[in-house]
């Protein structure tokens, strides 16, 4: 520790930068080599992680009962020193963890000075991390469940409202509003899995690994590995104390996770639209705009839409720093927090919008229906009863109902205002109980295939998912 310090001024009074540049390059020496900045994110997993390592030195002999207890109350001092604000960080002492450890010989003395015995500020700072990204992805599954159990509340409250479903964005087929929003459910689900699956591969403790390649003290690295919460040590020291997979991996969860909710996102904002017109965000997430007084922007909804782009940039610059990295640790690394933090912030910023306006918005069911039945789209309905009733072969009937759709289209009206007659002119075949299926509301009805949007399918699921959910709200 005092070397570290001792290096680092030596280094700004570097002799050889001497006369006219000493202080120029030294500063920016201190300037690119200083985490402190923005690593003091890591103060809670840092102090979590000493006080482990300090029980084990105690455990193995390696420090006394007393020397442990100075350090844990030390540590813990400093901790509320932290939190209330009066901890002073200090560049010149590079990053978190010299800050504290310095900090701590400050306070208690001798013992403080020996808490780095079998440690290094590599396999310690591996440690520091994987517990923020996990504490990360804990938080960010919680929100993901949040914001699915919102969307599945609003899919039971509209699981039979009729909305035009699109391909093309052009009117497809009729779906219901409860239908589409547990599309969402199902995309967060997979989201939330990958966070779990994430946080498995995550969770081993790199702490013991030392600089590079373990260490000649009796270290017991189950008990601190146990102490923390990981499942198992790290199995190489090499690995332990340079990969940065987890938050790759974490990093790959955010951006997939953005791209759901971007997507969303998009779809709130095109809602929102006066030609849409399907739903209206109340004055909690819109804002005015100061020339044009009839207007209510979803600026939120566009924000989420945005995020995305930097938490995909976030992994590619993380992708990017660990390329051809070679073993073992390299100050490369150091350039991982950053990415992570300001995903992390994007992604929590993000997922508390979205699930505000999923519980904020109302929709224009009259609206949205009036849109279902638009543009036709029942035909697949009719061309289906083609088959059905009239055992036509599907591709026939298609062809059928091509030839109908398009002397509707010449008249301007629906497919459901076609006359009988004009109907049999193209096949003769055709009865009356035809005009059963092609209301919206027939279409919606007969879609009880398995995981179709049929009413009663789409309740059922949106159910299940308020039961799976349940208290996650
Ligand atoms: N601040 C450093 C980082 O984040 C800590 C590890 C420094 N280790 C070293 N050998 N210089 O990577």
């Amino acid at each position: 520790m005092e070397n570290d310090v001792n290096e680092t001024k030596s280094r700004l009074a570097n002799p050889q930068w001497g006369g006219r540049f000493a202080a120029g390059p030294a500063a920016i020496m201190a300037d690119i080599n200083a985490s402190i900045g923005f690593d003091q994110r890591l103060w809670r997993q840092d102090i979590r992680g000493s006080l482990a390592h300090a029980a084990m030195l105690q455990r193995v002999g390696l420090l006394t009962e007393a020397e442990e207890a100075e350090i844990r109350s030390g540590l813990l001092a400093i901790a509320d020193e932290i939190e209330n604000g009066s901890f002073q960080f200090s560049p010149a002492l590079e990053d978190i963890h010299m800050n504290i450890e310095a900090r701590l010989s400050e306070r208690i003395g001798e013992a403080g000075k020996r808490l780095h015995t079998a440690r290094s500020r590599n396999d310690q700072v591996a440690t520091d991390f994987r517990l923020w990204v996990r504490d990360a992805i804990d938080g960010t599954t919680r929100q993901v469940e949040t914001l699915m159990a919102s969307l599945a509340t609003r899919a039971r409250e509209f699981a039979d409202a009729p909305m035009p479903g699109f391909t093309h964005l052009q009117v497809a087929q009729p779906v219901t509003f409860g239908h589409h929003l547990l599309a969402y459910v199902e995309m967060l689900n997979r989201d939330a899995g990958r966070l779990r699956d994430a946080r498995a591969r995550l969770n081993e403790c790199p702490l013991g690994s030392a600089a590079l390649a373990g260490t000649s003290f009796p270290i017991d690295r189950r008990f601190t590995a146990q102490e923390l919460g990981f499942d198992r040590p790290c199995a190489n020291s090499l690995d332990a104390v340079s990969d940065r997979d987890f938050a790759l991996e974490y990093l790959a969860a955010l951006s997939l996770l953005g791209m759901h909710l971007s997507r969303l996102a998009e779809e709130i904002v095109m809602w929102c639209s006066s030609p849409f017109g399907f739903i209206r965000l109340t004055d909690a997430f819109t804002t005015g705009s100061s020339i044009m007084p009839q207007k209510r922007n979803p600026d939120a909804a566009e924000l989420v839409r945005a995020k995305v782009g930097r938490i995909t940039g976030d992994l590619m610059g993380l992708l990017t720093v660990m390329k051809g990295l070679p073993l073992a640790y390299a100050k490369d690394t150091q350039e991982d927090k950053e990415p992570v933090f300001d995903a992390t912030e994007a992604t929590t910023l993000s997922l508390a919008a979205m699930n505000g306006m999923i519980r904020d918005f109302t929709p224009d069911l009259t609206r949205m229906r009036a849109v279902a039945g638009m543009g036709f789209a029942t035909a697949t309905d009719l061309a289906d009863w083609l088959v059905r009733v009239l055992r036509l072969p599907f591709r026939t009937a298609h062809h059928v109902t091509g030839r109908l759709v398009g002397i509707a289209e010449s008249k301007g009206c629906d497919l459901s205002e076609l006359s009988l007659s004009e109907m049999q002119d193209v096949e003769p075949l055709i009865d009356a109980s035809v005009f059963d299926v092609l209301t919206v509301e027939a279409s919606l009805a007969s879609r009880t295939s398995e995981g179709g949007t049929a009413p009663g399918n789409v309740r059922r699921a949106a159910i299940e998912w308020l039961e799976r959910l349940e208290g996650k709200a």
